[in-house]
């Protein structure tokens, strides 16, 4: 996990994910995203919520640049094309368990969000942001396309428009209009981020967990179903949650 720059804390249903190398701006390496899905293939089975905040002054810088001099050297270049794909493919092991329908995930957003820092806070189910944040999709303008899960949450979330504008100005959204476009659910002034937290996390875990597991993985369902399917989907759950809650 230090060779990752990650720390991790599980206090009972409570998980705290911590971006952990502030002194380079919680910039993150193959290292990071591999040790991102170790800790979600290993979460304890307990765990209901998962936290990602980052140490120092920023969530997270992104990729660390590091990795681009002695030209991208360590990088699959490409010419490989299957190789690459499946590269690329466990690098986004350490964003896609943050969807599971068995964890509410929270990003705790301070500071930079850039790049890959921006799509990890994406990756997540709600985001809390101190008014310091700054959220930036850096990588066309680093001739790159943004390829750790991001591009799916924000075109659902901002529309294909202002995702457009967005990435292809790579250009800073501050957290008074990251809330107006959805990309913040709650914002607090800085030095409230963690008890806001806390309150979301306590609010979450008053929740019947069977109810929340249930609700989760319906509505991540709705964008894609016709309304017909998710009528469905509504009924099957909650015969779910009736035989749970009143079967013999
Ligand atoms: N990689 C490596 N080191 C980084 C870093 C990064 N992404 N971001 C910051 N650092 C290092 C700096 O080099 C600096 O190191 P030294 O103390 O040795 O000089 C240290 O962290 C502190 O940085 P700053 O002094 O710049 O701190 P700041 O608070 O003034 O600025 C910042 C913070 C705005 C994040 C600025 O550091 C910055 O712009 N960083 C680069 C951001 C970037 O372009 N990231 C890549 C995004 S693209 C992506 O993530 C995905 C992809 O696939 C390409």
């Amino acid at each position: 996990m230090e060779k990752a720059g990650l720390r991790l804390e599980v206090d009972g249903a409570v998980a705290t994910v911590t971006l952990d190398r502030p002194e380079r701006r919680n910039a993150m390496t193959f290292d990071t995203w591999r040790g991102l899905a170790a800790i979600g293939r290993t979460l304890p089975a307990d765990v209901r919520v998962v936290v990602l905040r980052g140490a120092g002054p920023s969530f997270s810088a992104g990729i660390d640049l590091g990795m681009f001099s002695g030209g991208g050297e360590g990088f699959a270049d490409g010419a490989d094309a299957e190789g690459t794909d499946r590269f690329i493919a466990e690098l986004q092991e350490g964003y896609t368990w943050l969807r599971r329908p068995d964890i509410v995930t929270v990003a705790a957003v301070h500071g930079h969000a850039i790049g890959a820092g921006f799509q990890l806070a994406l990756a997540c189910d709600i985001r809390v942001a101190a008014d310091d944040a700054k959220f930036c999709m850096k990588e066309p303008a680093l001739g790159l396309v943004p390829d750790l899960t991001g591009t799916k949450p924000l075109v659902e979330i901002v529309g294909i428009g202002r995702a457009l504008e967005l990435c292809l100005t790579a250009r800073t959204v501050l957290a008074e209009e990251a809330a107006r476009l959805g990309l913040a659910e709650i914002v607090v002034p800085r030095d409230g981020l963690d008890g806001a937290v806390r309150d979301l996390v306590a609010a979450l875990l008053a929740v019947n967990p069977g109810a929340a597991v249930a609700t989760k993985r319906l509505l991540w369902e709705a964008a894609d179903n016709t309304l017909e399917e998710q009528c469905a989907a509504e009924r099957r759950e909650q015969i779910g949650r009736l035989r749970e809650m009143f079967g013999r």
